[in-house]
């Protein structure tokens, strides 16, 4: 298959040379062409340019794009989109004015999603998740990270990790699988948090990596749930197995998760409403991403993370959803775009590059996602027909996708 799309208003993030993430001051500018060409071969990008000097080219199929822009499709390096039911009711609780910890406490929370996914069949749990990638897929994503951490004993993680093999398998996004086997501690560990650790060091990863289930490893490294202790040991034996670091860290408070997160080379610490110099400090130098995800902390009422005082640090900075059932029960990127500006003070080109070529690094993907550039990935969306590229944080509300384009092929076609 090949695809020509021709006259587009403006082609966003292209890239001559690849760059593997973008950082600091750099993070305010996004290279475009206006009135554009891009042509599609086979499931890559094979060329790019002007209107003005566009080649003769035999294209399968040619899309007229006046008045659209044409995006590369999100990368959402963060979620938790495997689950069971929805947790509505201690939506409800948060508003009468419970803290995520206090819900936690109740046996509430990721404890109630354990319960709900041991219960689930494989079956029902594929077919939930996909529907939920059918949503975000309409919404622009092109690749996502999708977290075990539900199941919170051997069987259950497996059963996890393995749906989200055939999710990989079977859908039309880039996926990578994360094996977050610590995320809480099971109600039957209670008082016996290093008994959890020594199950998830001694069964859970050599199980998962016998069957090479997962991609990454993550802890939830905070306040009230696993110490820096417990990370540090669980990362180790992770890293083993030839699993790298993708950890929570510095949600509930200063935890140290930052730091043991560099230590271990993480390729990702996520959430970050609590850092300081100390955690900028060890951040730079460091080949690990800050993630930020602006969806838990507006549906938790979090601290915001002092992202202008990173980004003025001259780091880079990702931002991704947290689709999960408790902290943030939407996938949508464009969403997480304007929460980012509106709440953190970022400027639309630095949530296109947060939500693009940072997040592509964040899941190891940047080689092939994140931008538009020769040899990459034909994963991109063209966008109904808007005025300015500040345009698609701007209108929060508004379905602005037109097109999406996944590994070549036309996948969702709306009004054209
Ligand atoms: O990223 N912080 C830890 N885990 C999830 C929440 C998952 C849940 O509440 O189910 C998060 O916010
Ligand atoms: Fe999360």
């Amino acid at each position: 298959m090949s695809i020509l799309i021709k006259n587009i208003k403006k082609l966003v993030q292209v890239e001559d040379n690849i760059r593997l993430k973008v950082a600091g001051k750099d993070m305010a500018h996004v290279q475009s062409i206006d009135d554009g060409w891009l042509f599609l071969e086979n499931d890559k990008i094979s060329g790019f340019g002007s209107m003005k000097s566009l080649p003769d080219i035999n294209a399968e199929k040619t899309i007229d794009a006046t008045g659209k822009m044409v995006f590369p499709s999100f990368v959402d390096s963060h979620t938790h989109l495997v689950y069971a039911g929805s947790r509505e009711i201690e939506y409800i609780d948060k508003i009468k004015g419970l803290s995520y910890e206090e819900i936690a406490k109740r046996g509430g929370g990721i404890l109630n999603s354990s319960k709900r996914l041991q219960a689930a069949s494989e079956e029902e749990l594929y077919h939930a998740a996909k529907l939920r990638i059918e949503e975000i897929i309409a919404q622009g994503t092109g690749a996502v990270e999708i977290k075990s951490g539900y199941g919170l004993n051997t069987e259950a993680e497996l059963k996890m990790l393995r749906v989200i093999r055939r999710l990989k398998e079977t859908m039309p996004v880039q996926i990578k699988a994360t094996f977050l086997g610590a995320h809480a501690v099971p109600a039957e560990y209670k008082g016996k948090q290093t008994e959890y650790v020594d199950l998830v060091i001694n069964e859970m990863i050599p199980a998962v990596a016998a069957e090479d289930l997962a991609d990454y490893i993550d802890v939830f490294c905070d306040k009230g749930f696993f110490t820096v202790e417990d990370t540090d040991r669980m990362l180790m034996a992770g890293i083993k197995y030839g699993l790298r670091p993708k950890i929570h860290a510095n949600e509930l408070d200063y935890s140290g998760g930052v730091q043991v997160g560099v230590k271990y080379n993480a390729l990702s610490v996520d959430h970050l409403e609590y850092v300081d110099d100390e955690e900028i400090e060890a951040l730079l130098n460091s080949e690990t991403m800050p993630t930020i995800l602006p969806g838990a902390a507006f549906f938790l009422g979090l601290e915001y993370s002092p992202v202008r005082k990173m980004m003025d640090a001259g780091l880079p900075v990702a931002i991704a959803s947290d689709f999960n059932p408790g902290s943030s029960p939407s996938g949508n990127m464009k969403f997480m775009m304007s929460l980012a500006c509106i709440n953190y003070k970022m400027l639309p080109e630095e949530v296109i590059n947060a939500t693009t070529i940072n997040t592509a690094y964040a899941m190891g993907l940047s080689e092939e996602l994140g931008s538009i550039a020769v040899g990459k990935k034909a994963n991109i969306f063209i966008t109904k027909e808007i005025p300015t590229i500040e345009f698609m944080p701007y209108a929060y509300g508004s379905d602005l996708i037109d097109t999406v384009i996944l590994k070549g092929q036309i996948v969702k076609l709306l009004n054209c």
